[in-house]
């Protein structure tokens, strides 16, 4: 059953997915109405005695209206204790706020429609998305297809699928893997994104198209509470009329009323919040900022967009959810291990009063209420070590055996590269570090294409095992890798950096107590086992959550509810703007001398510190300065806002300063402002 079809009409009575019926132990009947319930299967169980469930009730269920009891089953629902972070989620006033993880391998989103008192139990009100158009669920990929003029037709695991037939007629522009381009390229309004077959795109459509089906997906799929309650009442007076055989006649006011009864949002009343990577530059989340206006996130007369910070919100999830256990003042580190990058962020976690104590597992929740807030200790850092350059590795691999030329050659048989894609990932994801990888080779790759040196496949793989003295063996398409290659060469030195980067950190930062590790990446057994080694000799545990990929994006809504709950945070760069102060020949280098109109002397381009890097930064920290003009006759000052990773730039043209935007002053009272 596609939930999207349903959703295409945005009537209520379409998150009806199903019915069953079951005969109980005294005679009566038990009635089960799976519906659509905001990204999962939710059932609602009506009791219906002696009557005979046919087609006739199905009908009837579609045709009636009045109320029937709660039907969400979590067993926070019911519980008194239920909201214990209520105080700390600060009312909002959207009426829906929706979270995209856009990741560099996979996305999602999650949503939660928080009460005007702001109250949300986070393992129950937040929901995730359901399935995608292409039958997945949680994260799909991230990989879009846009045709030959440009226009989107698919996003998704679907637009991998969609593409493989347009690739063999070379038309359609496939992007995957594109968010890393905002971390390792040089960021400038021209940055291009290069699709699978090499033509490219301004950064900012690839990402915008790809927000704006992600925003469509959430609207069309987003049921309402208030559509719920409808439907309850609607479930139950159709049960209330088949049971008095009344189930013909169903009051055409009512059935109206439900049928015009939309469940979708309105654009306007969603809070979008949309993560980005903790290590990003300004820049970059510059960009995905205006890719995300131009999706129409936020620019839809609203509330505007929120960025979070990924380990930020993944922390926050594990902490308000109850994955993990914390006492006041405890300092933990939070390493989200994804595609791409690898983040670490290294907090101090301070609870309102109380304690903080709860279990997941067994849905036990804290005795005492208590608020969370977390200060960042030391700046966000990290690097492009994610779980898909353990690909990139193999691929060399690849190259090596069998010559760049040949490897060049597969990449142009674009099916057969995505098929090898997919073959190293999953291989990847489900090694146990003892079995030898059998990848099955594209035949491009084994195929003798008379462009290298090599004759055949099995004399490339022969003469690489003999020169490398590593077993490699291959059987038709099939190439082996022998475990301990996989797991020391290719898995291993990526892994190395994270746990290496990772003890760093915590010499730096020695009241850390807890690791925790999320991020699909941390499904990675191997990862596990090393992280736990290198803290294993220190107090420090390490805490992977349950489903560790929806970290980010779950903790992204706590966020976009209440984004003051990191109240603190340490900078990562300096930041100034340029000054020109009056010259002093001991200072001030003569190239950057000017005169003014009346004759004094500046010194042009000074880095006029505002926040330095690893200053902690409280949450609405201002600060003020007050700055003359230099002209007698000025109407306007322009501060070009610069940036820097040194804690002390002198000058604007110091090493690694850019500038990252402009304000324009005007100037009403001539030499002062
Ligand atoms: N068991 C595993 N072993 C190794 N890698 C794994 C495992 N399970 C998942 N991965 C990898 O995790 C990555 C996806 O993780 P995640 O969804 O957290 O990343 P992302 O959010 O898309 O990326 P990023 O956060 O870096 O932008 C993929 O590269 C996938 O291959
Ligand atoms: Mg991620």
């Amino acid at each position: 059953m596609n939930y999207y079809l349903f959703a295409k009409f945005g009537y209520i009575t379409e998150l009806i997915k199903d019915y069953t019926q079951e005969q109980t132990y005294n005679g009566t009947r038990n009635i089960k109405v799976y519906i659509w319930n905001g990204g999962i299967l939710d059932c609602i169980t009506l009791l219906c005695s002696e009557i005979t469930v046919t087609e006739f009730l199905w009908n009837a269920l579609h045709q009636a209206v009045v109320g029937i009891p709660d039907m969400r089953k979590s067993p926070f629902m019911s519980n008194p204790e239920k909201n214990i972070f209520s105080q700390y989620s600060a009312p909002t006033t959207a009426k829906c706020v929706a979270a995209i993880d856009f990741g560099t391998s996979g996305t999602g989103f999650a949503y939660a429609f928080p009460p005007s008192n702001g109250e949300i139990d986070p393992k129950s009100d937040i929901f995730q998305n359901g399935e995608w158009p292409d039958g997945t669920t949680g994260k799909t990929k991230t990989a879009l297809l846009l045709d030959d003029e440009n226009k989107f037709v698919a996003f998704g695991r679907s637009a991998q699928m969609m593409y493989k037939p347009l690739a063999l007629k070379e038309k359609g522009k496939f992007f995957q893997f594109f968010k890393m381009d905002l971390y390792t390229q040089e960021i400038d309004g021209e940055l291009q994104i290069k699709a699978q077959d090499g033509k490219s795109l301004p950064v900012k459509i690839v990402f915008a198209e790809s927000l704006k089906f992600i925003r469509n997906c959430k609207l069309l799929s987003c049921p309402t509470p208030l559509a719920f309650q409808k439907l309850k009442l609607f479930l139950h007076i159709a049960v209330k009329f088949c049971m008095t055989g009344n189930s013909a006649r169903i009051p055409a006011v009512l059935l109206k009323q439900i049928r015009s009864t939309s469940y979708r949002i309105a654009p306007d009343e969603i809070k979008w919040v949309l993560t980005v990577p903790t290590i990003w530059g300004d820049a970059a989340k510059q960009i995905m900022s205006e890719a995300a206006n131009m999706a129409g996130l936020g620019t839809d007369g609203g509330h505007d967009l929120l960025l979070a910070l990924e380990a930020e919100a993944a922390s926050l999830w594990c902490l308000k959810s109850g994955n993990i256990r914390m006492n006041d003042g405890n300092q933990y580190m939070v390493v989200d291990a994804g595609g791409g990058t690898v983040d670490v962020l290294s907090l101090f976690v301070l609870f309102g009063y109380g304690r903080f104590a709860t279990a997941c597992e067994d849905a036990v929740l804290s005795k005492r209420s208590c608020s969370i807030t977390s200060i960042l200790v030391a700046p966000a850092n990290g690097g492009s070590w994610g779980s898909s350059t353990i690909d990139q590795r193999v691929f060399k691999l690849l190259e090596d055996i069998f010559g760049k030329d040949r490897f060049e050659a597969t990449k142009k048989d674009i099916n057969g590269y995505i098929k090898l894609q997919e073959d190293v990932e999953s291989s990847k994801c489900r090694f146990d570090g003892n079995t030898d990888v059998i990848l099955v080779l594209p035949n491009v790759l084994t195929g003798v294409l008379g462009i290298d040196h090599y004759p055949t496949a099995n004399s490339a793989v022969e003469a690489y095992s003999e020169a490398t003295k590593i077993d490699f063996v291959i059987k038709g398409s099939n190439l082996l890798i022998p475990a301990k290659y996989f797991r020391e060469q290719l898995m291993g030195p990526i892994i190395k950096i994270t746990v290496q980067h990772v003890s760093t950190i915590i010499k730096k930062c020695d009241q850390v107590r807890h690791v925790i590790l999320v991020g699909n990446f941390a499904n990675c057994t191997m990862l596990q086992e090393e992280i736990q080694l290198a803290v294993s000799s220190k107090d420090i545990k390490v805490i992977i959550p349950n489903c560790p990929g929806e970290a980010v994006m779950k903790g992204a809504v706590l966020f976009g509810i209440n984004p003051g709950v990191v109240v603190e945070r340490v900078s990562r760069f300096t930041y100034g703007v340029n000054l020109s102060k009056p010259f002093d020949q001991a200072l001030h280098p003569q190239e950057k001398l000017k005169l003014t109109k009346d004759g004094r002397a500046y010194c042009v381009g000074v880095f006029d510190t505002l926040v330095r890097a690893g200053q902690p930064l409280v949450l609405g920290y201002t600060v003020e300065r007050t700055y003359e003009a230099m002209e007698n006759d000025q109407k306007q000052i322009t501060f070009r806002i610069y940036s820097s990773p040194r804690p002390d730039p002198k000058f604007i043209d110091d090493f690694k300063a850019k500038e990252i935007g402009t304000v324009t002053i005007r100037v009403s009272q001539q030499r002062e402002m």
